[in-house]
């Protein structure tokens, strides 16, 4: 049975645009993975999570919803661990970074309400932004005058949504003023910190970490970016836990974590160091001091994070250039439009602790050659 016809023009389509997905496996120089530390490669963290599992009576599946069977010590242990190192009132599991962003923003924001978030917010929060219930509207990127002026003509209640680090740019949001603003108009601020672990804030635990302020509702972490594995926590007050599993479908309705999800999380927050962090930290400063030696800074996009954006300009030219550095040894990534605006298609280069000042330094070697 062939697709319906409109489906398949609009595959057809995204070939003509060389903007057709496949899934591949890339061999390689690791400057793509968003494992900042390094940590899903610890064989450390992979034998104490086994250690942690083994305790348990049911070792290989949640078995149903955290509501109904899922529930176990583990995951108990877990959030309880989680809540003290993010120092937060509470934790709260979800499958994924992605359903944590869907389900907060679906549940909490009600009808009448108004959402305004920042315009370029991962696709998970713009989801939850379609299923909820509140009005949305954006505000420019990082442009917080755009927000006060959205701010001021909103009446009742309204949420704040920003990312700590966006994480196709690689910037930071002004949490400071983002705080300032939200207290002045009343808004609730949700931030999600899913690239911010590991890179920003005090002690590289992200940007909200160790900010108590009234108005800040709630931090989304995820896991498989800086902590190396899966899953994410919603943090917050413990009302905001109890209403998210009384109301949050994404949560009720679904399977829990795996016991193995969830005893690598723990392993990865035990293990998570600053001699790690401040080798991430190191290359950035190296990554970035190399790229004005090679006078590329005016190529690459603003960030002083592990996401460094590279502006090449149209998906074949991306392309191009990424299965130029592929062939070359390095595996990297072409981040092509609808995926960013059209025009601003670029090769998302990720710094880690693990790589190498000589990986660094040839990577821009290559890059400059092949622009210049
Ligand atoms: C800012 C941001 N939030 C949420 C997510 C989703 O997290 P996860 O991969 O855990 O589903 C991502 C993943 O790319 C992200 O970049």
């Amino acid at each position: 049975m062939s697709l319906p016809a409109h489906i398949a023009a609009k595959l057809f389509e995204r070939k003509q645009t060389n903007a057709f997905r496949t899934l591949n496996i890339h061999e390689g120089i690791d400057f793509y993975s968003n494992d900042y530390l390094g940590q899903a490669r610890s064989t450390i963290i992979f034998e104490e999570a086994h250690e942690l599992v083994s305790k348990l009576k049911i070792k290989n599946g949640a078995t149903g919803s955290r509501l109904i069977s899922g529930e176990n010590t583990l995951t108990r242990q877990a959030e309880d661990y989680l809540a003290s190192f993010y120092k937060s009132d509470s934790s709260l599991l979800f499958n994924s970074g992605y359903v944590a962003n869907l389900g907060l923003l679906s549940t909490i924001p009600q009808r009448n309400e108004t959402i305004i978030y920042d315009e370029l917010v991962h696709a998970s929060i713009r989801e939850g932004l379609r299923l909820s219930q509140a009005k949305s509207q954006k505000f420019k990127h990082n442009n917080y005058n755009d927000l006060e002026t959205k701010l001021k003509k909103i009446e009742g209640i309204i949420y704040v949504v920003v990312e700590s680090v966006y994480s196709m740019d690689g910037d930071q949001c002004d949490l400071e003023k983002i705080l300032y603003l939200c207290e002045k108009y009343k808004a609730y601020l949700i931030i999600d910190e899913a690239h911010g672990l590991g890179v920003v804030g005090k002690e590289k635990k992200g940007l909200s970490y160790n900010v108590d302020h009234p108005f800040l509702l709630a931090r989304v972490v995820t896991f498989g970016k800086a902590i190396g594995c899966h899953g994410a926590t919603v943090l917050g007050r413990t009302d905001l836990k109890d209403y998210l599993i009384n109301f949050c479908k994404p949560f009720i309705y679904t399977t829990g974590l795996s016991p193995h999800s969830v005893a690598t999380i723990m392993a990865s927050h035990q293990s998570f160091s600053p001699t790690e962090t401040n080798k991430l930290y190191e290359n950035i400063q190296y990554f970035k001091k190399v790229v004005e030696e090679y006078k590329l800074a005016h190529q690459f996009l603003a960030s002083t994070t592990a996401i460094q954006g590279l502006l090449v300009g149209s998906n074949d030219k991306t392309k191009k250039l990424s299965n130029s550095l592929q062939e070359l040894g390095f595996a990297v990534k072409p981040i092509l439009s609808p995926t960013v605006s059209v025009g601003t298609e670029r090769i998302r280069i990720c710094l880690h602790s693990f790589n190498t000042k000589e990986e660094i330094k040839e990577l821009i070697l290559r890059i400059s050659e092949y622009l210049n």
